[in-house]
């Protein structure tokens, strides 16, 4: 092999190598922070979250608040999707579709609100946005808290859950920058 191609190569191998590794740092560094202020985030779960989006990639803080905050929209969306497709079902038990429909208010509150607290975030109304993601977090508490008092199993304590360490990995994130 041509010994200036193989060195060449192995510098072009070694600055990816360190591009990758930095930014995952930043997602890392932001996670291990987020858990740190927040003992309900999962550091593994954050980590994963952030860097299953390719904008995460070359993200700075800033902007990893902006995917976090659509990562949860996008989340929020999907399980509104999905509590529409369960009320489809005519032969629900009344209390099992009352507590849908509680959820299904939440969820498309939650839509808005999120819409609505990336504004906020991209003027820099940190406050505003604050108060808004938290509503959110709200929003999956209460909905599986429904089903809990009725005594029925919730169908979407995994996605309750999704959208609470999502919003909360977003609040954190906020909560960092002002
Ligand atoms: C919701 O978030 C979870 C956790 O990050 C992820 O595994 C899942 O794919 C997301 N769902 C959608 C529809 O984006
Ligand atoms: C909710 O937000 C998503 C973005 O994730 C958008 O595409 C969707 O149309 C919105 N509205 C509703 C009612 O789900
Ligand atoms: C919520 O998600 C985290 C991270 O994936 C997991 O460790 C935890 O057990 C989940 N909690 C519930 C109630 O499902």
């Amino acid at each position: 092999m041509n010994p200036n191609f193989s060195f060449f190569s192995l510098l072009l191998f070694f600055i990816s190598f360190l591009a990758i590794t930095a930014t995952d740092l930043i997602i890392q560094e932001t996670c291990r922070k987020c858990a740190r202020n927040d003992p309900n985030i999962y550091y593994s779960f954050c980590v994963a979250s952030l860097q299953a989006s390719p904008d995460a990639h070359s993200a700075n803080l800033r902007q990893l608040g902006i995917i976090s905050l659509k990562l949860t929209r996008v989340n929020v969306t999907d399980t509104r999707h999905y509590i529409k497709e369960l009320l489809k079902n005519k032969r629900l038990d009344p209390n099992f579709r009352a507590c849908l429909n509680d959820c299904l208010d939440l969820y498309s509150d939650a839509n808005s609100t999120l819409k609505q607290a990336i504004k906020d975030y991209k003027s820099n109304h940190y406050e505003d946005a604050n108060i808004a993601v938290s509503s959110v977090t709200d929003a999956s508490t209460t909905c599986e808290d429904g089903f809990k008092e009725m005594g029925i199993v919730s169908p979407l304590t995994g996605r309750n859950n999704n959208t609470f360490e999502l919003s909360a990995i977003a609040l954190s994130i906020i909560n960092m920058l002002h």
